[in-house]
């Protein structure tokens, strides 16, 4: 079966075709048109700076992911007409169009949505509405380098965390289809936790690649660090000590907005932070990464799964990567460990129809009379 996937929920004009057939999923094109260059000078994302640019980079992106996958046209092989040069009218060998219903942002949604509706009506396929949450997680399930072993494919039960630039939300994964909440965060997702850091650190945006090539540089042993400067591993007078909140509820919720203001009073204390920075980063990395981690061991202690997955935006953090891992093996050793190859975390489309894949699969099928998207639309 071969899945045309498009996201638009935020800031990536995105679409990738995938080929499934039982549990292999096989990625023939994943087409990105980033925006990050057009919100950097804003500091975030402008939704209708957004939108706008989804309209202009919608078609060509489609475009070049049916071109990149090869899929032959339906009837017409090699000069299928297109609209505009753009998105072929006779129809792909396509069999179904996934596309992000929500959450995210409303107008951005809708580029996407009402390209998808479009296209279903013109080449007369299904379309699948996808949670972007649930795009995310089913990541994991997209072929890995070493789909060999055991270790890298899905046992369920499941706990997975999903850590993005809008959600940081824990969830049970009992099989597909079969996905529920049981904790997410209270105010900052994880994501804007490294964005809101980032900004008060005066570095870039997006800001967890930001934070994170800091917060390596105190790894660096060219690396300087101010006299006697360390992080809370140490027992030292002048060490950078973020708290972790709450590490020890008994819930599995979170919330980050706390440490961002502790952030902010511990740099406003401190005259000299400009010549900190790796270690500020490091120490606001760390904490946050100390929270995930430990709620997501908890989870799966309390509802003994056979796997933990990771999930989102955030999980492109190396060192949430070999952390979780290490923490997985060193607690639960009997447990499976599965994370998304790198250019699958960060919005993607082959994430949406690799989801589309498994719901397709059940016949879950929506009329394009009836698609809707939903920018708060939940799991
Ligand atoms: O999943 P995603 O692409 O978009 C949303 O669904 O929100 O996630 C984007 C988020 C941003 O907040 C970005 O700062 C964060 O993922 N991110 C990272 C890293 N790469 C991206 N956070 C920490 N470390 C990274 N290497
Ligand atoms: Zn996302």
């Amino acid at each position: 079966m071969t899945i045309l996937g498009i996201e638009t929920s935020c800031d990536e004009t995105a679409a990738a075709v995938i080929k499934g057939g039982g549990d292999t999923i096989e990625v023939l094109s994943n087409i990105i048109a980033s925006q990050i260059e057009i919100h950097k000078k804003y500091g975030g994302v402008v939704p209708e700076v957004a939108a706008r640019e989804h309209v202009l980079k919608i078609l060509p992106v489609i475009n070049e992911a049916i071109e990149q996958a090869s899929v032959n046209r339906r009837g017409m092989i090699n000069h299928a007409p297109t609209i505009n040069n753009h998105v072929p009218t006779i129809a792909p060998a396509i069999d179904a169009i996934a596309v992000a219903a929500g959450p995210g942002l409303i107008t951005s949604l809708m580029v996407g949505m009402g390209t998808a509706k479009t296209l279903a009506y013109a080449w007369d396929i299904p379309v699948i509405p996808i949670n972007h949450i649930e795009g995310h997680i089913y990541a994991n399930f997209i072929n890995k380098e070493r789909a060999d072993d055991r270790q890298q494919t899905t046992e369920f039960p499941a706990v997975v965390l999903t850590v993005s630039g809008g959600h940081t939300l824990l969830a049970l994964m009992r099989g597909h289809g079969d996905i529920k909440t049981i904790g997410q965060t209270r105010d900052d997702a994880a994501g804007e936790a490294f964005d809101k850091g980032a900004k008060m650190l005066g570095l870039g945006y997006p800001g967890g690649p930001a934070i994170a090539a800091e917060a390596a540089k105190t790894l660096n042993p060219k690396h300087q660090a101010p006299n006697k400067l360390q992080t809370s591993n140490s027992n030292d007078q002048n060490k950078i000590n973020l708290p972790r909140p709450m590490i020890n509820s008994k819930n599995f919720d979170f919330s980050f907005s706390g440490l961002k203001t502790a952030l902010l009073y511990s740099l406003k204390k401190d005259k000299k932070w400009k010549n900190k920075i790796p270690e500020y980063a490091c120490e606001y990395q760390q904490a946050i990464i100390d929270v995930l981690i430990s709620k997501t061991i908890k989870a799966a202690k309390e509802y003994n799964v056979s796997t933990i997955m990771l999930a989102g935006g955030v999980a492109a953090n190396e060192e949430l990567r070999v952390q979780m891992a290490e923490a997985t093996k060193k607690q639960l050793p009997d447990l499976r460990f599965t994370l998304p190859d790198l250019r699958f975390t960060t919005d993607n489309a082959a994430m949406m129809a690799a989801a589309g894949y498994f719901k397709a699969q059940r016949q879950e099928f929506t009329p394009w009379q009836d698609l809707k998207v939903d920018c708060n639309l939940e799991l």
